[in-house]
This record gives structure tokens, sequence and C-alpha cells, in this order.
């Protein structure tokens, strides 16, 4: 795994380095565009024969690696990735923290081949279990029970939530039962991964699928719990259920039934983020490129140079 997630390193820096050349100009389509076509390129120099398990764009129309495409060079094993390659389109945009380019990977096989739909999400930092926290429980319970093995009051949990107006109402009962919010305009892969810093407490609301999947590609190898929803919630979205084989429309998964073996996951920076530091800049105007690998049980921090 580790031999594997140096060679897919390439992808996410190539990518990340691509997208920086755009950060702060308000081009969101253009910044993903070289960012996908970064990784692509890229990819397909890697000895190995991969599958593109999970690609987003398809829900807001962005360019994308296509689901089922064929990456690298053929030769090598077989695995099937999740790509982001640019996790925070708005935020690279708009110059603001925690842009990113993310890969995950797995043995084919091994990811729940999750549309690009939406997924209602809970995480938490901690190998806790079902009992403690889930989506099947409202969030007053949850917060008690986490308060709870946390040893700690609900007013000193940490909750964070994707700032939209499909969460007003979560947002307003976290607030009245006194728990604090860390509101983020986008980026919830780095939000789940990052609470195994401890950042915050839980992170919980509706997101993108892929990058749920992609954020328990890194809880897996590494810990955590999370718990996901598919939202299907018309009929076209319904058909696509269909389409990739999921007739269980209301299933709660598991990491385990997101990612069912071993998993690497790679998060390389485009601007400074609660996960990993962005590109920067040294005075002989090299690159200076920061990036996270979690292998099974092990996170490595990795810093390249790359020359303009
Ligand atoms: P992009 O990389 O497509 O910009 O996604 C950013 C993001 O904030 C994700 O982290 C999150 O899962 C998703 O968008 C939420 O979707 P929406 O912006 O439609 O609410």
């Amino acid at each position: 795994m580790g031999d594997l997630a140096y060679k897919l390193m390439k992808a996410t820096e190539s990518a990340a380095v691509a997208s920086y050349g755009l950060v702060g100009l308000g081009n969101e389509m253009g910044a993903d565009q070289v960012a996908v076509d970064a990784m692509r390129t890229a990819l397909n120099s890697i000895e190995i024969d991969g599958i593109i398990a999970i690609g987003e764009g398809e829900r807001d129309l962005a360019p994308m690696l296509y689901v089922g495409e064929r990456v690298g060079t053929g030769a090598g094993c077989k695995v099937d990735i999740a790509v982001d390659p640019l996790e925070g389109t708005t935020i690279c945009a708009h110059y603001k923290r925690g842009a990113m380019s993310t890969l995950a990977a797995t043995e084919k096989g091994n990811f729940l081949y999750a549309p690009d739909v939406y997924m209602e999400k809970i995480a938490v930092g901690k190998n806790i279990t079902g009992d403690v926290i889930s989506l099947k429980n409202n969030v007053e319970k949850n917060l008690d029970n986490l308060a709870q093995i946390n040893h700690c009051k609900v007013s000193d949990l940490v909750i964070t939530v994707l700032k939209r107006e499909r969460h007003n109402e979560l947002i307003s009962r976290i607030r009245k039962l006194g728990a604090r919010i860390k509101l983020i305009d986008d980026g919830d892969v780095s939000a789940v991964v990052s609470l195994l810093n401890g950042h915050s407490d839980m992170y919980i609301g509706i997101g993108g699928a892929p990058e749920g999947v992609l954020a328990a590609a890194a809880l897996n190898a590494i810990g955590g719990y999370m718990e996901g929803r598919l939202i299907f919630n018309n009929e076209q979205l319904r058909e696509r259920a269909m389409e990739v084989n999921i007739y269980d429309t209301e299933k709660i998964y598991t990491v385990k039934d997101m990612v069912k073996g071993e998993s690497v996951f790679i998060a390389t920076g485009i601007t400074d983020g609660e996960l990993v530091d962005g590109i920067k800049i040294n005075k002989d105007g090299d690159l200076l490129i920061s990036s996270l690998i979690i292998l099974p049980n092990k996170v490595l921090r990795m810093q390249t140079t790359s020359y303009l």
C-alpha cells in the first residue's frame, strides 16, 4: 500500500499544482478542469491497472474523471480509485482556506460505487460504535451520547457543519443544545478527516457522496467512525440508484460498507487548510508542495519541491 500511495501522490501533486495556477482568479470551472486534466495525465503515467470507481462532478456538471474510466499504464496491481482532483472549487477560485486535491485507492471491487448524489453524513474522530452516534438518532441524542463518552458537557462540544440553507434547522437545533458550531463554506472531506486531529468533535450534515467515500477511505485506514446515507429524493435519482445496483435507498453505510478492504488516502494542499498546508513558493521560485498520506495505521506528511 505504501508504494502505491507514493506513486499516486504524483497525481494529487500534479492536480494541485495545476489548480494553484488559478487560485483566486474566480474561475471555478477552469480550476477544476486543469486539475482533472493534470490528474488524468499523471494517473496514466503510473504503473497501475486502475479504474475510477468514484468520480465527482456529475452532480454539478463539473469537469470530471469518469466512473469506469481506466487509468494507469495497465501494468501493475488492479486498483479502484476514488478522486476529487479539486476539492473546494469555490474556495480555490476565491483563495480561501482548504482547497486540496485528493484521491483514495483500494483493491479492485472494495469501494462502494456511490454515484455523485448527496449523502447525509455523521462522523467522529474516535473509534466508537453506532450505539453512540448514528444517523438513526436525532441530533439531540447524538450530541448527548457524544458528550457522555467524551466525559464533557454538550456545551463543550464543537460540531462542524457545512454552511448551507438546507442545514438551517440542524444548526438551530445544535445551537439550542449549547454546542459550538464550526461553520465551513466548503470542503467536507477535510472536515471529516481532520476530526482525527481533534479539530472538532463531530461532523454532521449533507454533502457529496463521492466526498463521503473519500473521507471513509481515510477513516478506514486510521480510525474514526462515520455513517452515510445516500440521498435519492426524486424519480431521476432513484433510477440512477438502480443503474448502480442500489436497491435499498435508505441504507445507512458504515465505513466498512463504503471501503471493504485496506485503503490509502492522499491529499495535496492547494491553499492552507486544517488537513494539509497549501502550495508555497520559496525565494528561488520553487514550489513547495505538501501532502498527507494515510496508510493503514500510519500517517505520513510529505513535502516535495517542484521547479517552475
Ligand atoms: P467541490 O469540490 O465540488 O467544490 O465540492 C466542495 C463541497 O463543499 C464538498 O466538500 C461537499 O461535499 C459538497 O461541496 C457539498 O455540495 P454543495 O456545495 O452542493 O452543497
